[in-house]
């Protein structure tokens, strides 16, 4: 009896051994920020989404004037390596990028609940606590150097658009922000100017949990 459970024991902290070294073989999975750090949530949030939800102005009948989320792809970059800035890969066929033909004005939604983060902590979407963003601004194309930054970042993290049709003339954009908007604690919405929002350092490491 008391050999089997010696047994076991091993064998449990033969395990938690593997599961360690792997974890930290990955470099560990980078930590939620600190709630009242609101411009490094928001850069943390922003670089861990693949993808957001952006609102244009239609100019489609029968909502012209009218707000319309649609679904992007983004990066800010490679992970871990974030710029800040989401970059995005369109086409003047979308619908939503025909709006921004006539009104380049834009909002980006982004959230941890894109992540296992709020599942995990048992968050709801729209609890505060499940951290989410909005960005304000424009949607600009790039000009030739930022669009070699921009394929990178998106080419790395969305391997399949290498892929998607050439006769679609895509091009690499980026949304250009003029206000941020953090929902990550109970009190209300923060902002954060684009100037703090760029000065901030997403990932550096502390005792926070992560976002599995
Ligand atoms: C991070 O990005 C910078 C500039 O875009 C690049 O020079 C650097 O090699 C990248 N680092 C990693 C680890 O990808
Ligand atoms: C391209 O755009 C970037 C970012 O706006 C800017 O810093 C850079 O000077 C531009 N390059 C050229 C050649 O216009
Ligand atoms: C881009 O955003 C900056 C603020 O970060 C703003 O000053 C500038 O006017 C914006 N550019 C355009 C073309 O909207």
């Amino acid at each position: 009896m008391n050999h089997m459970c010696s047994q076991r024991s091993v064998m449990f902290l033969a395990l938690l051994a593997v599961f360690l070294t792997l974890s930290v073989a990955r470099g560990g999975a980078p930590s939620v920020p600190p709630h009242e750090e609101v411009a490094r949530m928001a850069r943390f949030v922003v670089h861990k989404c693949d993808w957001a939800s952006m609102a244009t102005i239609s100019t489609h009948d029968p909502v012209k004037g009218q707000p319309f989320s649609n679904t992007f792809s983004i990066s800010d970059g490679l992970a871990g390596n974030g710029t800040g800035t989401p970059y995005m890969y369109l086409t003047h066929m979308e619908i939503s990028v025909q709006d921004l033909q006539v009104n380049p004005q834009a909002s980006l939604s982004v959230s941890l609940a894109q992540t296992h983060y709020c599942k995990n902590h048992g968050f709801d979407p729209q609890s505060p606590l499940c951290a989410h963003i909005i960005l304000s601004g424009s949607v600009l194309q790039v000009n030739d150097s930022e669009a070699s930054v921009a394929k990178a970042a998106l080419f790395g993290r969305h391997p399949e658009m290498i892929d998607w049709p050439t006769d679609h003339n895509w091009f690499f954009a980026k949304f250009n922000i003029t206000q941020v908007w953090v929902l990550d604690y109970f009190g209300g919405v923060k902002t954060v100017t684009p100037e703090e929002y760029y000065s901030a350092a997403p990932l550096r490491t502390h005792a926070g949990s992560d976002t599995r």
